[in-house]
């Protein structure tokens, strides 16, 4: 009988013990996790959008983690290479501050095709369609400039050429992918062989082209921008690797609404990097198969810890843009929504509104402008986006955008909700609508936009060498999110051609 009692009740102990011991565990977990938040979603976010997390530094490689949530493909996983040597120390960019820590060093030390998300053939275009552009003639069979030494770097003209210079940022990272000492995220890398290449790139820099070279000089015919069109239709499209997918594993950078005019029906089934849809037929660019890149924005990054707050910032609404001539415009268009909005508006005395856009000076008082303001407008213009979100959000002003037509940047992997307001162009004509709306946002429910928007300012930042994180990183992880569905489609293109070829060979 004693016995009998003594053995369960003694394998009833361990087995409290062992339960016991597995609850303090788990609950030493959730601890960790819900010191930013319980729920699943930013436990999702905690490892896309912040690589540094000291979670889940010591044990877990950045790599792995990003690759199951950041690419639907499952190929990729089995590629990935733990392994590190120790490489010699790399360069880094000043500009970031917080992000180069121990872990980032080491992380950076080993990429090659294997390591990397995403791998890219970049055509050795003749210099006159990139660096050329900005002057820069190498040697006489150099084609690109020499980007471990930043003081050879052609630097691409400033003002407001820059905020389309997504070109410029994408060919650097990609020429730097495979220097040694280069401190950059293990996102994208160059491979010479296009056959081993997710995608490939051209590399034109068709913004630049537009802005600097669209008018006619001297004896021209056709200017410097079409000519360049032209040439690059005839040589991309007598490419094997165009033929071979109907070049649907191309990425061309097109991000000034009206670059490209010539050349982007003729390839158009490429994938392209876009400001928006505005000045594009649906069949031609589409948030399905293109990608969305941010303006880089043209005021001054606000440092986290010099942000003024609520109370700090005087202004309730910040607007500063250009007026459009009503005769342009139909009743949807941004042009009247900015008349309108200027009547319900200009006489609040904590409205900042003004038409004119900004250059030179007035980019300063811009940016002191939005630093001092709770929010900062963003209504549809002649195109439905420009860089005035992207200021704002690099002066952690509130954005609230007004534009219907508009598509985000990343917004498969950023909730925009939690840092902008959005409202509807119906919506916001109505009389008191809009100021209602903005009066009736309390102290806490502005800050913890304004803390989400010092977390999440760092994915506007186009800078040379990339950093984790930064616009480059985040547009390279986006284009990487779109290979399976190419590859689906090259898939399902040959699938029969394998079963043709046995039958002839039987
Ligand atoms: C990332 O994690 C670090 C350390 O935990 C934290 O200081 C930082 O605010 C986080 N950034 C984001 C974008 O979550
Ligand atoms: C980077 O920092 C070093 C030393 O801190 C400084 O000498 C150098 O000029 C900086 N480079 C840039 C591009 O700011
Ligand atoms: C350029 O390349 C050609 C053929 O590859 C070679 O014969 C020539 O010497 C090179 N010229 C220079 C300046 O490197
Ligand atoms: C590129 O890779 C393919 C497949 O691995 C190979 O057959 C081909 O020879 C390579 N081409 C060059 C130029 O190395």
């Amino acid at each position: 009988m004693s016995e009998k009692s003594i053995l369960p009740s003694r394998f009833l102990f361990y087995l409290i013990t062992v339960s016991m011991f597995l609850l303090i565990l788990s609950s030493v977990f959730l601890f960790q996790f819900s010191t930013t938040s319980f729920i699943p979603r930013s436990v999702f976010k905690l490892i896309v959008l912040n690589s540094t997390s000291v979670y889940f530094k010591p044990n877990v490689k950045s790599e792995q983690i990003k690759i199951p949530f950041l690419s639907s493909d499952d190929s990729q996983i089995e590629t990935i290479s733990p392994i590190r040597s120790g490489a010699a120390d790399c360069q880094s960019s000043n500009s970031s501050k917080e992000m180069v820590g121990a872990f980032e060093q080491q992380e950076r030390k080993n990429c090659g095709p294997t390591q990397a998300i995403l791998r890219v053939y970049m055509y050795d275009l003749p210099p006159e369609f990139h660096f050329g552009l900005l002057g820069w003639n190498g040697n006489a069979n150099q084609t690109w400039p020499d980007v471990s030494k930043p003081s050879q770097i052609p630097p691409y003209p400033g003002g407001l050429n820059l905020q389309h210079s997504i070109e410029y940022w994408l060919t650097l990272d990609l020429l730097s992918s495979h220097k040694a000492n280069m401190c950059r995220p293990c996102t994208a890398i160059r491979v010479k062989n296009s056959s081993h290449a997710d995608i490939s790139f051209v590399p034109f820099f068709s913004s630049l082209s537009y802005n600097r070279h669209s008018k006619l000089r001297g004896k021209e015919k056709i200017s410097v921008n079409k000519m360049l069109q032209k040439k690059l239709v005839e040589f991309i499209m007598g490419q094997d690797e165009w033929k071979h997918l109907d070049g649907q594993d191309h990425l061309i950078v097109a991000h000034h609404p009206n670059s490209m005019l010539d050349a982007r029906r003729k390839l158009g089934s490429a994938m392209f990097v876009l400001a928006d849809f505005g000045r594009y037929p649906v069949e031609i660019a589409n948030l399905e198969k293109d990608i969305i890149a941010p303006y880089m924005h043209v005021v001054t990054t606000i440092p986290s810890d010099e942000s003024a707050p609520f109370d700090k910032r005087p202004t309730l609404v910040y607007f500063q843009g250009a007026i459009y001539r009503k005769d342009h415009s139909n009743l949807e268009s941004g042009g009247v929504i900015r008349q309108e909005l200027y009547y319900i508006l200009k006489d609040e005395k904590d409205v900042h509104f003004t038409f004119g856009s900004i250059r030179g000076n007035g980019i300063k008082s811009a940016g002191q402008g939005m630093a001092s303001s709770k929010f900062c407008l963003n209504i549809a213009g002649d195109t439905p986006s420009s860089n005035r979100l992207f200021d704002a959000i690099a002066s952690h002003c509130i954005p609230v955008i007004i534009s219907d037509e508009i598509e985000l940047p990343y917004e498969d992997v950023l909730d925009y909700s939690e840092f902008c307001i959005m409202v509807h162009s119906s919506d916001a004509v109505k009389k008191g609508y809009l100021l209602n709306l903005l009066r009736g946002i309390k102290l806490d429910q502005w800050t913890k936009m304004w803390r989400r928007l010092k977390e999440i300012v760092k994915h506007f930042e186009y800078q040379y060498p990339s950093q984790p994180g930064d616009a480059v990183d985040m547009i390279w992880e986006a284009i990487s999110r779109k290979v399976s569905s190419i590859r689906l489609k090259k898939h399902r293109r040959i699938r029969y051609h394998r079963s043709q070829l046995l039958v002839n060979s039987n």
